[in-house]
């Protein structure tokens, strides 16, 4: 019989499924990947088929599974997920009642505004670590409750379950045995308590959310069961989950206070290390659970902007500039300077630190011999200046000052991004030789439970240097360039009542 030193990393993302086998040095032996439907039905809504995912779960996990050769030598199952997004089932039949809604919908936006006016932001904040936005689960978990027909009725006798992705997911793959999530999907939920650790009574009485309802909470690295053998030809434990930013923040081996993080995906979150005591911010950043493996827990600071990837999607879907992502490298390249022109992408509102559900996006400085490469340019730094409001927030919240960021995510690829990123944040930018670190961190949690890795030393033993992108810009240009977002930032924020 083969040893049992391989793992196969389910990463279920806002806009496609991967599912990627790795080999004992972490490196990629085969990977499946499908783009999935987005449904836009209302203003600010975005929902997702449930369905369609765990078809897509399956149909890529029996591809990885099949090109890698790996066979019987497949130890685990690691499971990483977009957070905070809703799925609510009949525990019976199984199905999804509503479709998957979002972490990027704002539907619920009007209820998180007359919560906070009512007072309740500062015991979510204290419990939560968060913020109260539509961004996070309950106010979605609250609106299929009392939007759905006969929903709130079968929720309080005990007939529906409640996850984010990773627990539907797990439900299912282990034939409807067990529910649960882990502690960094429960975090992210605005009804758990970060410090004590368990679903917080005070939080569901405000969001009248009946404790049914709830997944049990794990540990980001243990077996919670294992999947029904008609799934993937044989029972195979599943033994690592975590949300996909602090799985990358696992598969980067952030695992000492002050390193940190940034995954450029749809979104951009970056997550700083801070430690086995929790960080409270003072400028609007999160506080969240970074990992909990073997009983020890370790915090995270995180800044959370919604719009990276998706602008660039923009440029080639809804503007039609550009075909491929790739592109933008070059558009970027070939001109000098921006000219001026920013991009604020506050497409669906704006996130971390400014939390302005309203905003929306705004192109400024246009004169008459801008062209389509100046908007990509702009597209690509107004990521970049993003960051640097992030991590000039963390600075200023007591998370030290981050001299090398770890980059990953399809951007991460870009290299003029990268550098623009070191200049901007006058900080080196470091990219891994494997830029799926989300996948890696699913499967360094479920290796650790089951022995194919010892401990972090030996996970951050794998972790293996691309490139690294230094500083080299003018500080007096730095500073103008910033002085130009820092007005175009103001000029998209709603103004406040
Ligand atoms: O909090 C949302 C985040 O988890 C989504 O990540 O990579 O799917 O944009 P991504």
């Amino acid at each position: 019989m083969s040893k049992k030193n391989t793992i196969l990393a389910i990463d279920q993302g806002t806009t496609s499924t991967r599912s990627i086998v790795f080999d004992h040095d972490a490196r990629p032996l085969a990977t499946a990947r499908a783009e999935f439907a987005q449904h836009y039905p209302d203003h600010g809504w975005v929902e997702h088929d449930a369905e369609e995912i765990w078809r897509d779960v399956v149909s890529t996990a029996r591809d990885a599974l099949e090109q890698s050769g790996a066979g019987d030598s497949v130890a685990a199952i690691g499971i990483t997920n977009q957070r905070e997004t809703i799925v609510v089932w009949n525990r019976e039949t199984g199905k999804p009642v509503h479709r998957a809604i979002v972490w990027q919908d704002r539907r619920t936006a009007p209820l998180c505004a007359r919560m906070r006016q009512e007072g309740c932001e500062g015991l979510v904040r204290e419990r939560t670590g968060l913020l109260l936005d539509p961004y996070f689960s309950a106010s979605k978990l609250a609106w299929i409750l009392d939007n759905v027909a006969g929903a709130r009725r079968d929720a309080e006798a005990g007939r529906l379950a409640f996850g984010t992705i990773d627990s539907f997911l797990l439900w299912r793959l282990t034939g409807g045995r067990v529910h649960a999530t882990d502690v960094t999907n429960a975090s992210r939920t605005l009804l758990f308590d970060i410090h004590r650790q368990c679903w917080d009574e005070d939080l569901l009485r405000l969001f009248n959310i009946p404790r049914s309802l709830l997944p049990e909470v794990r540990g980001n690295s243990e077996i919670y069961g294992e999947t029904d053998p008609a799934l993937l030809g044989r029972a195979i434990p599943v033994a690592g989950m975590a949300g996909d930013q602090q799985a990358a923040l696992v598969g980067q081996a952030c695992f000492t206070p002050g390193m940190a993080k940034a995954t450029y995906g749809t979104g951009c979150f970056v997550l700083l290390n801070t430690g086995e005591a929790p960080v409270t911010s003072a400028n609007r950043m999160l506080t969240t659970i970074g990992y909990r493996i073997g009983g020890k827990t370790v915090y995270a600071l995180e800044g959370a902007i919604f719009v990276a990837g998706a602008a660039i999607k923009w440029l080639r879907d809804g503007l039609h500039l550009i075909t491929h992502a790739s592109q933008t490298d070059d558009m970027a390249t070939r001109i000098p300077h921006s000219h001026g022109v920013y991009m604020v992408p506050g497409f669906v509102g704006l996130g971390a630190p400014h939390w302005d559900p309203e905003a929306r996006g705004l192109i400024c400085g246009l004169t008459l011999d801008a062209t389509a490469a100046h908007i990509a340019r702009a597209a690509l730094e107004s990521v970049a200046y993003q960051t640097y409001d992030l991590m000039e927030a963390m600075a200023q919240d007591g998370g030290g000052l981050v001299t090398t960021l770890r980059v990953d995510g399809g951007m991460a690829a870009n290299d003029w991004f990268c550098q623009f990123l070191a200049d901007i944040l006058q900080a080196g930018v470091e990219r891994p030789a494997h830029l799926e670190t989300t996948a890696t961190g699913a499967a360094f949690l479920a290796g650790l439970a089951c022995g194919v890795w010892t401990d972090l030393d030996d996970v951050a033993a794998r972790w293996s240097r691309g490139r690294v992108f230094e500083a080299s810009m003018d500080g007096a240009q730095r500073q103008t360039m910033l002085d130009g977002w820092r007005q175009a930032v103001r000029r998209t924020l709603t103004p406040k009542a």
